[in-house]
């Protein structure tokens, strides 16, 4: 079954509004394993917006499935994952004046410092993901620069206007995905996937991870996190039965 990343940022984002000490992350990340998370998620962003240092290595203490840092390729950040030793980091886009990551890394245009930074963490045997968009040449650039994982930006699917457009953006997914089992890249999926809208997406996609933050921390100010986490692990679980079964 497809593996669910939960992003707790939020839980940060709500504790950094005051500056103060709850709601704590680390609670929220140990909830969401007992919930059924297979990966924690994080984003240690340059401006420290939500998630904080510590946070970063108390949950590399506490996180006993898979730790997964989101980050830029900022060498403050680089020597902060180093030291701190996720099981896999995904490099993402970073802008200051973003509210969230807003497309996919433009890999093909920063071929050699991604290529660098990439075979630091594969030295240290940490995994490494690119956040793309469904592009070919995107997706050529992150087997060429010796990624494990290309994680697909789904937010255009998200934000699809109708099911015309939603259906393309479908396509260009399931694209994406064929062209990265060509090369032998692994595939992973996230960003802007609701309760509503994860179904399709498991159905239509093969791919081995979910990444989802701003739902399910949404859903957990009102259930808790732990149920919160669980109704989306059964969302996907469902949906994957329903997945046509391709026989050989
Ligand atoms: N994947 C990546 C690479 C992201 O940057 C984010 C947002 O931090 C997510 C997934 C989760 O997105 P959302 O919060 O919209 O579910």
């Amino acid at each position: 079954m497809i593996k669910l990343g939960v992003n707790i940022d939020h839980v940060a984002t709500l504790r950094q509004a005051r500056k103060t000490f709850e709601p704590d992350p680390i609670t929220a990340a140990s909830l969401a394993v007992l919930g059924g998370a297979d990966i924690i998620t994080v984003h240690l962003r340059e401006d420290r917006r939500h998630i904080q240092d510590r946070d970063v290595r108390l949950l590399r203490e506490t996180v006993c499935t898979k730790l997964n840092l989101e980050m830029s390729t900022a060498p403050e950040i680089v020597d902060i994952a180093l030291k701190t030793k996720p099981e896999q980091i995904t490099l993402v886009p970073e802008k200051r004046q973003e509210i969230t990551t807003e497309g996919g890394l433009d890999i093909v245009t920063q071929k050699k410092t991604i290529m660098h930074v990439v075979k630091r963490f594969q030295d240290a045997g940490i995994l490494v993901s690119l956040f793309i968009d469904a592009e070919e040449d995107q997706i050529e650039a992150a087997r060429d620069v010796g990624a494990q994982f290309i994680e697909l930006h789904t937010g255009n699917y998200a934000n699809a206007k109708d099911v015309t457009d939603r259906n393309t953006m479908i396509e260009k997914l399931q694209n994406g995905v064929k062209i990265a089992n060509k090369l032998g890249v692994r595939a992973n999926a996230g960003h802007g996937l609701t309760y509503q809208n994860v179904g399709l997406l498991v159905e239509s996609l093969d791919i081995e991870e979910l990444h989802i933050g701003h739902s399910i921390v949404s859903r957990a100010v009102f259930t808790g996190i732990q149920k919160a986490v669980s109704e989306m692990k059964e969302l996907i679980y469902r949906h994957s039965l329903q997945k046509p079964q391709i026989i050989n």
